[in-house]
């Protein structure tokens, strides 16, 4: 899934106003990375990222050789997200990598600084995926990060409007970071079905799935993940009693046949602001002409 960033770069260390990232991991292996990578470039002349996540597995996926594939593929800018994320940092940094890291906690921010980041998206509570255990809403923490980061920094987490970009600037980000809203644009491979449900939805469309495990996943509300929820309701929990429901290969099939109840699907709070099915330009031209004229003309009208 594409995650893209709108940012204002205030330290001019990255050359265009938009980056998109592949993630890494959903490609099976770093040969098919590779192969995503070429078809990418030959799709656009434009900079995109890979986003690599790091994961607490038993049984991790050949790192270095994902990161092989990102840096002979010619990437310029990875998002690295997750834990530990050092000797993924120093490797992209040997060959030249702009390092865009995303974490959901200041004291995270503030460690990826430190081992050399070049910029901090940091995800609010709000948003689809990990929000990690803390539960800090973007109101609060992009506020708490933007006066510790010294690096630029993206927010993330529940951004989908001109509103959202307005806000986020005035709280102290360079810019946002959007994955769910991309989802439900023309562009975006997501089943139909998957993208008018996520229209129809409202902001309280959302589980949080994997809470007992300590790994909180938010995912879209449905039959799946709800049963997902109840099963760790009745207490004791363990993987391996929802393994069956949350596989990426029943997440596939059900995204394969349209089938919104039929497996677990990634997505955001921000979906009770999402009213369309645009195109990627439509979306961004509008993000950006309605966030200017908040603070072009409501805002400003507020102090004269
Ligand atoms: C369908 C989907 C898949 C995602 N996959 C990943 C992933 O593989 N790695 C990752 O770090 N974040 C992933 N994310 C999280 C996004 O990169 C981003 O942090 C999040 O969506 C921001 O919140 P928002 O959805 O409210 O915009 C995913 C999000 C969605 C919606």
């Amino acid at each position: 899934m594409a995650s893209v960033s709108t940012r204002r770069d205030t330290s001019g260390q990255f050359d265009s106003p938009f980056s998109a990232g592949m993630p890494a991991l959903t490609q099976p292996t770093p040969e098919d990375l590779a192969k995503e990578i070429a078809r990418t470039k030959e799709m656009t002349d434009k900079p995109f990222g890979v986003n690599l996540t790091i994961l607490p597995a038993i049984k991790p996926p050949p790192y270095a050789e994902y990161r092989d594939a990102i840096i002979q593929g010619g990437v310029k800018i990875v998002e690295t997200a997750g834990y530990k994320p050092q000797e993924h940092i120093d490797h992209f940094k040997q060959h030249g990598i702009k390092i865009i890291h995303k974490c959901t906690a200041v004291r995270h921010a503030l460690s990826a600084e430190r081992m050399g980041a070049d910029a901090i998206s940091i995800d609010g509570f709000e948003c689809a995926g990990h929000p990690g255990e803390d539960d800090i809403p973007g109101l609060i923490l992009i506020p708490a990060a933007a006066d510790k980061v010294k690096v630029p920094m993206l927010a993330s987490g529940g951004f989908g409007d001109g509103r959202g970009l307005a806000a986020a600037l005035a709280l102290g980000a360079d810019g946002i970071n959007m994955g769910t809203r991309f989802c439900v644009t023309k562009e975006a491979p997501i089943n139909e079905a998957f993208k008018r449900q996520m229209v129809e939805n409202d902001e309280r469309a959302t589980n949080l799935i994997f809470r007992t495990l300590h790994n909180t996943a938010r995912v879209m509300k449905n039959a799946v993940s709800d049963e997902v929820v109840a099963i760790e309701r009745k207490g004791g929990a363990k993987f391996e009693d929802v393994q069956h429901l949350v596989a990426g290969v029943r997440g596939r099939k059900a995204m394969d046949e349209g089938d919104t109840d039929g497996g677990i699907w990634s997505a955001g709070m921000i979906q009770g602001l999402i009213h369309d099915i645009p195109t990627v330009k439509e979306l961004i031209d509008r993000i950006v002409a309605d966030a200017e004229e908040i603070i072009r003309g409501r805002l400003e009208a507020m102090i004269k």
